[in-house]
């Protein structure tokens, strides 16, 4: 074993030290040392143990100099931004009071149908409702509807609920939750239709993915494709149910799981009930959810509108909306598409690689964006926002000076993702009556070492489009999975359209 101070030792403490504030793992060091990985390893473990390296989360590495970002010269911490947007645009960060936000919609009625795991929680979306006083013959939006938690609790508290979502299954869902007036009898009826055709016919053709026979059973991909070529492929309300209902039931009889990225267990599912049983279930507490509705003295109010489109092209009417409520995707988060394929293809909205990519094009910029859509943003000039001048560079430089990093574009990235939110800011804010508010979760990020303070760049994104900023308050902490011991948070940034603008 060579010593701290020997040859190789001092190798990988240089090649550490090039990584900065982002660091590597033992496979990216022992290619630029050029040694083998278990050798690395071992001088890793020996730097650790005298205090000169660390472990800081995903099997990454950095010199112990690196060890608290906050101390450092290059960087600026989440403390230094909320001072800069008190003095800049005179709000102090504050604390969301509202009650658990993020609680589970798993057990809930309606919700339950198609629970998604990057939503927020409906009894955030009726706390935010009741705070604004949105009742009858209002009209809530949400322009990145999701699974429709805005839209389902709009529609509940008797208001006009509009909502655009670009994937489908979410749309699917968004649609299918918010139709209220569904028949609880003929979906049942039409569920039992399904199932008996089911059992009655032949397995179906297997969707274009190519890991499908690995991430099922065959057993469960033979009633998968009988109980999905046995529902009616028309898209009425009926039919439309059924899919969403199949579309639930598809990674509970799968050997993946969502925590909350797609993940794939070789030993998952091989118990539990088989789909024509979880379908039956899915259905049922439709059914059941459908029924209370009907039940309850409540007056429904006006039927909700979903449309599966690009928020940022979208066209609702000119100061139409007296509430936006939405939560967007985070600065190089969740790749929607990624997540969503299964469903994307086993429900026939995707029939290739190329659909899925031309989809991933459509969304709101994330991590796996391809390298043909940042060219136009590689640019580190005329940005949405100033604080992004000095943000851009920095991404750039860290990932510059460690060499080798999942992608090299990833400040263009992060640059059009917050181009990609100016466009659907600007028509919310158009749609807004005046007095009107938006309101939205988004987090911050930690980002190849460096700090982006997604919150607050979303309010001021608002500010320089008309909107004034009424409060960004904190909701949660949430942990950053570059390093563990970095706090992000998730913060609710309320918006007004002023009264008086035009
Ligand atoms: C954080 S999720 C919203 C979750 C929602 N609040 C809920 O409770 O279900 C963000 C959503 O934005 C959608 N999205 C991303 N880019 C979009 C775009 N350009 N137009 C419309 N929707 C988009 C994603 O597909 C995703 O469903």
């Amino acid at each position: 074993m060579e010593s701290p101070g020997s040859g190789l030792s001092a190798q990988v403490r240089v090649a550490l030290g090039e990584t900065g504030a982002i660091g590597a793992t033992v496979r990216q060091l022992a290619s630029r040392v050029d040694r083998p990985m278990d050798r690395v390893e071992a001088i890793l473990d020996e730097l650790r143990d005298r205090g000169e390296v660390l472990r800081i989360g995903r099997g990454l590495w950095v010199l112990r100099d690196y060890e608290s970002l906050h101390e450092r010269e290059d960087f600026a911490d989440p403390g230094s931004y909320a001072e800069r947007f008190r003095e800049e645009n005179g709000v102090v960060l504050g604390r969301w009071s509202g009650p658990v936000t993020f609680r589970s919609n798993e057990s809930l009625p309606i919700h339950r149908w198609w629970p998604y795991v990057q939503g927020y929680s409906a009894e955030f979306v009726q706390d935010v409702l009741e705070a604004h006083g949105v009742g009858p013959g209002a009209t809530v939006l949400d322009p990145f509807a999701g699974s429709g938690t805005t839209l389902v609790e709009a529609r509940l508290a008797r208001s006009r609920a509009w909502g655009t979502e670009l994937l489908a299954p979410a749309a699917l869902a968004s649609r299918v939750k918010t139709f209220f007036e569904l028949d609880p009898r003929r979906l049942e009826r039409a569920a039992e239709a399904v199932l008996r055709r089911a059992a009655h016919r032949g397995p179906g053709a297997l969707p274009f993915l190519r890991e499908t026979r690995r991430q099922f059973s065959t057993a469960a991909l033979e009633d998968l494709t009988r109980l999905r070529d046995s529902i009616d492929p028309e898209p009425t309300p009926i039919a439309d149910a059924l899919r969403l209902a199949f579309g639930r039931i598809l990674i509970p009889s799968s050997r993946l799981h969502r925590s909350p990225c797609l993940g794939y267990d070789p030993r998952g599912r091989s118990e539990g009930p088989g789909p024509f049983e979880r379908f039956r279930v899915a259905v049922g507490q439709m059914v059941e959810d459908l029924r209370a509705l009907r039940r309850e003295p409540r007056r429904l109010g006006p039927r909700a509108s979903v449309e599966q489109r690009d928020a940022r092209t979208a066209d609702w009417p000119a100061e139409s909306v007296d509430l936006a409520v939405t939560s967007p995707p985070y600065v190089n988060g969740m790749d929607y598409v990624m997540n969503y394929k299964v469903d994307l293809a086993w429900l026939g909205y995707a029939r290739s690689y190329a659909d899925l990519r031309a989809l991933r094009r459509a969304e709101v910029a994330c991590d796996n964006l391809p390298r043909t859509e940042t060219h136009a943003y590689l640019s580190t000039q005329d940005l949405p926002d100033p604080w992004l001048e000095e943000i851009l560079p920095r991404i750039r430089e860290n990932v510059l000076r460690k060499g080798t990093y999942r992608r090299d574009d990833v400040h263009a990235v992060v640059h059009r993702y917050f181009a990609d939110l100016v466009p659907v800011l600007s028509r919310v804010r158009r749609a807004l009556r005046p007095g009107g508010r938006f309101v939205v979760v988004v987090g911050d990020s930690l980002l190849a070492g460096t700090y982006v303070p997604g919150d607050l760049l979303f309010a001021r994104l608002g500010a320089s489009l008309g909107l004034s900023i009424v409060s960004v308050e904190v909701a949660r902490p949430r942990r950053s999975g570059q390093r563990r011991s970095f706090e992000l948070r998730e913060s609710v940034v309320t918006l007004e359209r002023p009264r008086s603008a035009s």
